[in-house]
């Protein structure tokens, strides 16, 4: 199982449900490797603050780990530590049809209203399928916006191994059951996203909001005029805060709707900002102390990025091989 999220600083609760929480279920079941796909946060060079990106990439993996990510069971590292990812990327973009890539929707919204459009923004996907290949991924879970570059990267696999014979396993997307697309809040006809948070305080919850913040955006969210507490015939905002209380509660989606019979929405949000805040409290705790141990922390991610490198290389030294060059 591999996974990858951005540096782009705290992480909200959509990145948690679609990403992290999915992989600390799962890692017993196999072999995890999780990255800080620090490398893909370059692609809209215009917004790259060097000095930020670093405590940023830190961080992120302090919540990897806050979110329960093990370091014993898991690899757990930061991409750019392990030059492989660049590497395999060039041989794999060399086999990737450029109508492949301007086909991808993040590529369209992201380039869309840019004077200058980086390369980097373009090939974003080829990068991500060498983090990909290099691990003979089968399984990748991820929110469902990245359904799409995962299905790419088996196509890119499979064009791979027709033109040079058999050297990637082919991989396949997990998306969540519930909670795959977490909307905005203050409007849940969009996806939860980090780019809009940035902007309007009211769109998200971060994992690193303090209990009274919580408490504002929920019981500011959008819900409608009505009183349909019932999950199957709820509008867009009622569900997004039922899956919210369901996720962070762990009780199901039943049980809720057992327990705001006769209730409002107002119930239904005092639910949610209690389950949320009581999920969040454990996890902003681990996380202060993983960034308060500067040594501990980097030393986790030292011994990931070597463990990252022992699989990487023979994969690499594969894909070369395979294309006559190395
Ligand atoms: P990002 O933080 O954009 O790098 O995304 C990290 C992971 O979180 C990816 O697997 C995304 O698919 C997932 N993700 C991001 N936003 C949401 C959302 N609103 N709902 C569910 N999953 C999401
Ligand atoms: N593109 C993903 C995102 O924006 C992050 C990512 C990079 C990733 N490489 C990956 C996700 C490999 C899964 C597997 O969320």
């Amino acid at each position: 199982m591999f996974s990858g999220v951005q540096p782009t600083g705290v992480l909200h609760l959509g990145s948690y449900v679609g990403a992290l929480r999915q992989w600390v279920a799962r890692q017993d079941e196999r072999d995890n490797v999780f990255c800080v796909v620090d490398l893909h946060a370059l692609t809209i060079p215009e917004a790259v603050d060097p000095q930020q990106l670093k405590e940023r990439v830190r961080s992120t993996a302090a919540q990897f780990l806050a979110a329960g990510v093990d370091p014993e069971k898991s690899v757990i590292f930061v991409q750019s530590h392990v030059r492989e990812h660049s590497e395999l990327a060039w041989l794999l973009s060399c086999a990737t049809p450029l109508g492949w890539l301007y086909r991808m929707t993040q590529f369209k919204s992201k380039s869309e209203g840019r004077e200058s459009v980086g390369t980097g923004l373009l090939v974003y996907p080829v990068l991500q399928a060498a983090d990909i290949l290099l691990y003979d991924t089968d399984l990748v879970p991820v929110g469902e916006d990245q359904v799409q570059h995962i299905e790419l990267t088996r196509d890119v696999a499979v064009r791979f191994n027709n033109l040079f014979g058999d050297t990637f396993v082919l991989p396949k997307a997990e998306v969540p059951e519930v909670g795959a697309r977490l909307m905005g809040l203050d409007d849940p006809t969009v996806k939860m996203s980090k780019s809009i948070a940035v902007e309007r305080p009211g769109h998200a919850i971060q994992l690193l909001d303090d209990p009274d913040t919580v408490r504002k955006v929920v019981m500011a969210a959008v819900t409608d005029s009505g009183r349909e507490l019932r999950f199957e015939h709820a509008s867009p905002g009622v569900r997004n805060l039922m899956t919210i209380a369901h996720v962070a509660s762990g009780r199901p989606i039943a049980a809720i709707e057992a327990e705001l019979e006769g209730g409002g929405y107002g119930t239904l949000k005092k639910l949610t900002v209690e389950a949320v805040n009581e999920m969040l409290a454990p996890l902003q705790r681990r996380y202060r102390e993983y960034m308060d141990d500067r040594a501990g922390l980097d030393a986790v991610l030292a011994r990931g990025a070597e463990r990252a490198r022992e699989i990487a290389g023979p994969t690499l030294r594969r894909a070369q091989a395979a294309m006559g060059v190395g």
